[in-house]
């Protein structure tokens, strides 16, 4: 009979559940059909459970002890009725509480599932009623399944409690769930592990109080997830749940909590630019506090929100978290920046659970002067030009001499020639003498080259062709000392000159040097002297003014010689 009227009654919810919409009609006996208030699913979301675990659902219809409380509608003489609609079914089943496996059971509001299986999973129904009224409302089951993780002991279904504990404080965890339902009338015992590894017995920051972990000192690296699996007898069984506590570590709560404005510092100046894009970039010093921390601007008072100006924007952001301690960083846009802006009062604010700090943020107008700024430059620039002109052109001889004796390669080091320099010129007795008292004695006494001078050096009896062309291809330089009476065809001057520009044009290692003892008269110039002239130096004899080793004539002389470092 019983059986019958079971099967009597799910056919009867099974044709409500076809039926589908609110409000649907639900038997309150098999006689009589009233009209059922459907809540529908509860908002609160599925209730997750592992597999092999304990959970127990509570009437959704008692979240909100206003409108249905236990102990009045018990005494209203309302009936409290589960039923389950499997996953992917849309049958409601009277839940079976006589079933000889006692896994689900009922106490108060409450739908006890120890423990839950895979089949548990669907909607769960939990409705009110007496003869004359009735309301319901669904509440999601998952059921996770329970496989191995390689890399945890143990897996929770919930979501982790968040626990915050301050640095070098003591902080207490309780498991979730376990203070506030209350166990079969049987002993119970905790396991807790941090970061999926159980205790070991070796810890003195942090010790087992009864159900509890005692965190005597909160560092660091005792962050983290924290499972504690609750285990209990009931019914002959043994039966476990899971929990998970995310503890976070923030600065010590003796540290000062006030906000601080880090930047505008006093004194600061944000320079603007008007017609431009200005950036105001606040800093604020946010000590972690429960509850809400903001930061915001004002202008003249107002806040962006406030203003709605399509040309100010604001934006804000956490740049540093020192355990829950924020530097946020709050930076408001300007676009098309005006002179009226200019006038208006800026101000940063930010704030947390114990104070508000707020400073003000002094713009400056940026006094763009391109003009001045390259007028400076420019006229530095043009100083130290006309200096370093000068210089040059005073002392260019010196500075070369300079260079050459620092960097100057000797080219004693690269050839193998005999003499520095050969010695060219007319065979007269006013030059002769030059040549040999002047040039000679300063070249080789004082300068210490090596001079080959034709007429002193070459031996008797000699083709004085040949002798040449050998002497000059033995120097490393042809001096050929102009004057009136140099050029004159067919004289060996001529042809040491020839001798000395034929082997500067086939790479002979060596160089004619033009020494200009007395001005030529224009038909002086022959042929191989104009050649010569384009393309060499000149180096001008000024008579008593040149005797002088410090004179510009020996300078230019030696600028032109072979580098030697003179003794001292
Ligand atoms: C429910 O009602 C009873 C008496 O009607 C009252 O004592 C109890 O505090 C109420 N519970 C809640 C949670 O409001
Ligand atoms: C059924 O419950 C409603 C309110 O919950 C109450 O007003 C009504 O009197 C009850 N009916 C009976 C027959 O007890
Ligand atoms: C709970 O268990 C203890 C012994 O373990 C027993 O004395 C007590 O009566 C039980 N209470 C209930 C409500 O079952
Ligand atoms: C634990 O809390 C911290 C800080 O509140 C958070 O960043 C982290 O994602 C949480 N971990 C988990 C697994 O929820
Ligand atoms: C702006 O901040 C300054 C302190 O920096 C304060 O004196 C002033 O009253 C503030 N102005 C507004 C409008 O809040």
């Amino acid at each position: 009979m019983a059986l019958f009227i079971t099967a009597l009654l799910s056919l009867s919810v099974a044709m409500v559940g076809v039926g589908g919409a609110t409000p649907a009609t639900t038997p309150s006996s098999v006689h009589s059909v009233i009209q059922c208030h459907d809540w529908g699913e509860s908002g609160d979301g599925a209730v997750r459970v592992m597999e092999g675990e304990a959970c127990w659902l509570l009437c959704p219809l008692f979240s909100h002890p206003t409108v249905y409380n236990y102990s009045s509608v018990q005494a209203a003489g309302l009936n409290l009725v589960w039923y389950h609609v499997a996953a992917g079914q849309d049958l409601e089943q009277p839940i079976d509480f006589h079933h000889p496996d006692q896994r689900l059971s009922k106490e108060r509001e409450k739908l006890w599932l120890q423990p839950t299986t895979m089949q548990d999973a669907g909607q769960y129904i939990c409705m009110l009623r007496n003869r004359t009224s009735c309301a319901k409302i669904a509440v999601r089951l998952e059921v996770l399944p329970s496989g191995q993780d390689p890399n945890c002991e143990v897996k929770a279904a919930v979501p982790p409690t968040p626990v915050i504990a301050p640095i070098q404080e003591g902080r207490t965890l309780t498991c979730p769930d376990l203070e506030d339902i209350k166990l079969p009338n049987t002993s119970h015992s905790v396991t807790w592990y941090h970061e999926c590894n159980a205790f070991g017995n070796f810890n003195i920051d942090r010790v087992f109080k009864g159900d509890k972990l005692v965190i005597h000192v909160m560092l660091e690296h005792y962050q983290g997830l924290y499972h504690c699996v609750v285990t209990y007898e009931t019914k002959g069984r043994a039966i476990k749940f899971t929990r998970v506590v995310n503890v976070t570590a923030v600065s010590s709560s003796g540290l000062p909590k006030q906000p601080n404005i880090l930047n505008p510092a006093k004194e600061q100046l944000y320079p603007v630019k008007q017609g431009s894009e200005v950036t105001l970039i606040c800093r604020v010093s946010l000590p972690y506090l429960e509850g809400p921390r903001e930061t915001w601007w004002t202008i003249d008072g107002k806040t962006v929100d406030q203003l709605a100006d399509p040309r100010i924007s604001f934006t804000s952001r956490v740049v540093l978290n020192y355990f829950g301690d924020w530097t946020v960083e709050n930076v408001l846009r300007i676009q098309d920046f005006s002179s009226e802006d200019l006038t208006r009062e800026y101000n940063c604010s930010g704030r947390n659970g114990r104070d508000v700090a707020t400073r003000r943020a002094v713009l400056e107008e940026e006094v763009y002067l391109p003009s001045v700024e390259l007028g400076c430059g420019l006229g530095v620039t043009l100083f130290l030009m006309l200096v370093l002109f000068v210089v040059y052109h005073i002392f260019w001889l010196e500075l070369l001499l300079l260079y050459r004796s620092w960097f100057g390669t000797d080219e004693r080091c690269t050839d193998d020639k005999e003499y520095d320099i050969y010695i060219s010129y007319a065979r007269n007795s006013e030059e002769e003498q030059f040549v040999l008292l002047t040039l000679r004695r300063v070249l080789e006494n004082e300068l210490g080259y090596t001079v080959c001078i034709f007429d002193r050096d070459s031996l008797p009896g000699g083709t004085i062709t040949d002798e040449t062309l050998t002497f000059v291809g033995r120097s490393r330089r042809v001096l050929v000392v102009l004057s009136p009476g140099y050029g004159l065809q067919g004289t060996q001057a001529l042809l040491e000159l020839k001798a000395g520009l034929d082997s500067m044009a086939w790479g002979g290692h060596l160089r004619v040097i033009l020494v200009q003892y007395k001005p030529l008269r224009r038909g002086g110039w022959v042929r191989e002297l104009r050649r010569a002239r384009v393309a060499l130096a000149l180096v001008r004899w000024q008579g008593d003014k040149s005797s002088d080793l410090s004179s510009r004539f020996w300078k230019r002389l030696r600028v032109e010689l072979p580098v030697r470092r003179i003794k001292d």
